[in-house]
């Protein structure tokens, strides 16, 4: 019952995260399409009025022309619309998903049970944790610092640009030796997306709050606010698209088991903030296809990156007796079913059957059942490359051996 309502739980925040990325996301990359678009403005009265640009637009059976000021109104209505509350509800809906999932489980999804960083495979779950935490944490931390360091006057923003490029990679590498795959690809994209969280709490909409005091008490609002808040949305711009890939990839497993699953990250943190750029500039009315087109390269990359070698090699070991019940023969490629089967009794089931007996999961994880022989042949494909690959059993918390795994990499199943 518990697993149950958790499960409930998981997918109702789920529900809640996306609408509100959706909305947030949806109405940021509305407002760069507004502000890259605006026309100077037609009207001459307009023009004294301080407006610096306007757009034109139809929409949903209306007409809509929004302007633009230069600095701010002569006077600032008292109902302004503020965008603040789409971006805090992302955050906190995402990470309570996390807590929910990750933290809740941390030796099945957060812990790299193979991970070539010794201290991190061998955590316990309470550090695997507290390092997930500060993980998020720190990026924030360092990207803040990259900032305010770097261009604090956003004088060197391009400078910047660069130095949080590296920043990305640095953390596409540093997660995958930290954490487990799926986690890991999560948590790279969620340091981006708390990044842009934090830069709409701690800089966008305090020095939005600042002009508009200025404002009313007759003063001149301090320009800096203005130009921090655009370094800060633009960094979100870019930022947008890969988080969002990030965000979905935990449904690829071909991408976050690769040994290299962190230049596939970093291909496609690239890839998205290059075809964002495409957008950006057409907005001005610049077409130039060269930025979607490295964009794609950099995705085809990925692609020959992260294919899979060769079909898993079985070694010898595979013919060892497992559990004593299979029909035995000495030829590769000759593995009973009943063998497999054993393994997945071992192993799987706990997870994988219709009322697992494992604590935490009330169906079946992803609707696979492994209870039978027939089940576990409807699944073969899939079965062999996600053993292959070793992202199942999660954090090997079933202990699989190595010979396990090339018993079923052998396994060449019956046509059902
Ligand atoms: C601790 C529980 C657990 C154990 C043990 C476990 N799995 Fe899974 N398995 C999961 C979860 C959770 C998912 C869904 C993960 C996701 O959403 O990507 C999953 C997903 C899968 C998938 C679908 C992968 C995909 O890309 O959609 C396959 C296939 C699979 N498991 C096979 C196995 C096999 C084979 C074993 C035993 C060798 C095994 N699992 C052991 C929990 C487990």
């Amino acid at each position: 019952m518990e697993a149950y309502l958790l499960e409930f739980g998981n997918m109702l925040l789920r529900w809640l995260h996306v609408i509100a990325a959706v909305a947030w996301i949806g109405e940021s990359i509305y407002f760069v399409m507004l502000d890259n678009g605006l026309k100077s403005p037609r009207a001459a009265e307009d023009k004294q009025k301080g407006v610096f640009g306007e757009m034109w637009a139809v929409h949903g059976g209306g007409f809509y022309h929004n302007q633009k000021y230069a600095t701010a109104p002569a006077k600032l209505p008292d109902d302004l619309h503020w965008s603040f509350w789409k971006a805090y509800t992302t955050w906190l809906s995402g990470f309570a998903l996390f807590a929910l999932l990750y933290l809740a489980s941390p030796s099945i999804y957060l812990i790299n049970p193979s991970s070539s960083w010794e201290w991190a495979a061998n955590m316990t779950g309470w550090q695997a944790n507290v390092a997930a935490v500060l993980f998020l944490l720190l990026g924030w931390v360092i990207y803040n610092e990259l900032c305010k360091r770097i261009s604090p006057n956003m004088e060197r923003d391009g400078v910047l640009s660069i130095a949080v490029a590296v920043m990305m990679v640095v953390v596409s590498y540093i997660s995958v030796h930290l954490f487990a795959g799926r986690a890991a690809f999560l948590l790279t994209g969620a340091v981006m997306a708390t990044a842009m969280s934090a830069n709409v709490f701690f800089w966008i909409i305090p020095g939005q709050r600042r002009m508009v005091k200025a404002m009313k008490a007759g003063e001149t609002p301090n320009p800096i606010d203005g130009k921090r808040g655009k370094q800060r949305s633009v960094h979100n711009t870019y930022f947008t698209l890969p988080v969002v890939l990030l965000m979905l990839s935990n449904h690829y497993s071909f991408m976050y088991t690769h040994a290299y699953s962190w230049v596939i990250m970093a291909l496609f943190i690239f890839a998205g903030a290059l075809i964002r750029q495409f957008f950006v500039l057409m907005h001005q009315g610049n077409i130039r296809p060269a930025y979607p087109a490295a964009g794609v390269a950099l995705i085809l990359v990925a692609v020959w990156v992260a294919a899979p070698s060769s079909p898993p090699e079985a070694s010898a070991s595979a013919n060892i007796e497992t559990n004593g019940s299979a029909a035995m023969s000495s030829a590769n490629g000759d593995v009973d079913i009943a063998q497999v089967q054993s393994i997945m009794t071992d192993r799987c089931v706990q997870c994988h059957a219709k009322n697992p007996s494992h604590a935490g999961f009330a169906a079946a994880p992803a609707g696979i059942i492994l209870d039978s022989e027939r089940h576990t042949t409807i699944q073969a494909q899939m079965v062999k490359q996600v053993v292959a690959s070793g992202y199942m059993p999660l954090g090997n918390i079933t202990k699989i051996t190595d010979e396990e795994r090339a018993t079923i990499a052998a396994w060449e199943p019956e046509p059902l």
